[in-house]
């Protein structure tokens, strides 16, 4: 069965979320949290609404977009159980996920591409954590929150 990815953003990331929706069609299973139009909303409120969907256990993986990927991407990571990544390339992605164990990934619509988001987005969804010696570092994590 294919993985259900919360996927959420502002005004500024719903060209992007459009695009990467379409483009990626059924091979993921949506749970799209919104904005859905262009008209001007705050990125904590979809970061937020996203980070419930992992806390729920509604999702297993989420992606977040606002212009930058900044915004999201730090109210997101207010909540435990998110470790949202803000990546501008594939290295970051596979690095995110082999040694951060990220669940979320950040894209920030004003900073990349969509041939580059997908790009990203596949390495993301498709790179298994290292664990081994970067485990202490993850459970560190969580410190402070
Ligand atoms: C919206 O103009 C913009 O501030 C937002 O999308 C994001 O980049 C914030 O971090």
């Amino acid at each position: 069965m294919s993985r259900t990815v919360a996927i959420a953003c502002d005004h500024a990331g719903f060209p992007l979320k459009k695009a990467l929706k379409k483009a990626y069609g059924g091979r993921y299973k949506w749970l799209d949290l919104g904005t859905n139009s262009t008209d001007s909303c705050n990125y904590a409120d979809y970061g937020h609404e996203m980070a419930g969907a992992i806390e729920a256990g509604r999702a297993d993986r989420g992606i977040i977009i606002c212009g930058t990927g900044v915004g999201i991407s730090i109210a997101a990571n207010r909540h435990k159980a998110v470790r949202a990544a803000l990546c501008s390339n594939a290295t970051m992605a596979r690095l995110a996920r082999e040694h951060n164990d990220a669940n979320v990934l950040a894209l920030g619509a004003r900073i990349t591409g969509v041939a580059v988001a997908l790009d990203c987005i596949e390495t993301f969804m498709n790179t298994e954590y290292e664990d081994g010696r970067h485990a202490e570092r993850v459970a560190k994590l969580d410190m402070g929150i």
